[in-house]
């Protein structure tokens, strides 16, 4: 089915966040090391991240690397943060041409010193573009994010900036690394899990969850239509009755 024809232009997702998953499957189910699995994902990131803009989508946040992938072998996690290096090089002029802006969230001071120049540069550059912003969650993980949160609000407080009755939702999410973002309205999962894995935890509290089994080397222009498609049709009640947004 041709799901790009179906979109409603007007019920488009202002922001889609990404779990970027199967990387390592895809290059097993090929005999190939787990390596040339993320080669093969960051072209789909090309991919996907210039289907955004085009579509008119302003946010699209992926998740590149988790807190817990340092757990990972070394030379994998080495591999993936030279690969960062290596793409955000070769990218800068694409996303600048594209009118894209680049950030990140996360803990950007955990990364190795080459990574943690190199994006940010990129950030930098890439500052004044405001078509699309592309967020890349690096050294990332939605307790981290929160627990972080708190621990300035209790700063704040601490320093008379901010009483217990003043705290709400509003306020504590200006203490998140998304303040400056809307939540996400469509989560999409590749490669067939349907977990969380930290990501987003507060912004993902009445997005619309799509999962596919398809493995992120593989997922396509057509797959993301399909998904916006797909989140289209879902009522999002946000606690209502059916009846009451009627
Ligand atoms: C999940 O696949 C993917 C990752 C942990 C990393 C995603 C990274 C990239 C696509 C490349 C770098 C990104 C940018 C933006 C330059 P997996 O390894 O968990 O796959 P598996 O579950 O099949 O093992």
């Amino acid at each position: 089915m041709d799901f790009e024809s179906l979109i409603d232009n007007n019920k488009l997702p202002r922001h889609i966040a990404i779990i970027m998953d199967g990387n390592g499957r895809w290059a097993k189910s090929k005999g190939r090391p787990r390596v040339m699995g993320h080669r093969a994902g960051v072209k789909t990131v090309r991919r996907i991240t210039e289907a955004c803009a085009k579509l008119g989508i302003e946010y699209l946040t992926l998740y590149a690397f988790s807190t817990e992938n340092w757990k990972r072998p070394a030379f994998e996690v080495d591999a993936l943060m030279r690969l960062l290096v290596e793409t955000i090089h070769k990218e800068i002029k694409v996303l600048n041409k594209n009118n894209i802006r680049l950030r990140t969230i996360g803990d950007l001071d955990g990364l190795p010193a080459r990574s943690r120049d190199a994006m940010r540069k990129a950030i930098r550059e890439t500052a004044s573009n405001d078509r699309m912003q592309l967020t890349l969650a690096l050294n990332y993980s939605g307790r981290w994010e929160i627990v972080r949160a708190a621990r300035a609000i209790a700063e704040a407080a601490r320093e008379g900036h901010l009483t217990p009755d003043e705290l709400d939702a509003d306020r504590f999410a200006s203490f998140l690394c998304t303040r400056d973002m809307p939540d996400p309205e469509l989560l999409i999962r590749t490669s067939g899990e349907t977990r969380l894995s930290n990501y987003l935890l507060w912004q993902l509290a009445y997005s619309e969850f799509y999962f596919t089994e398809i493995f992120w080397p593989d997922f396509m222009e057509k797959d993301l239509y399909e998904a916006i498609y797909v989140f289209q049709q879902r009522e999002r009640r946000f606690g209502k009755t059916s009846e009451q947004l009627k």
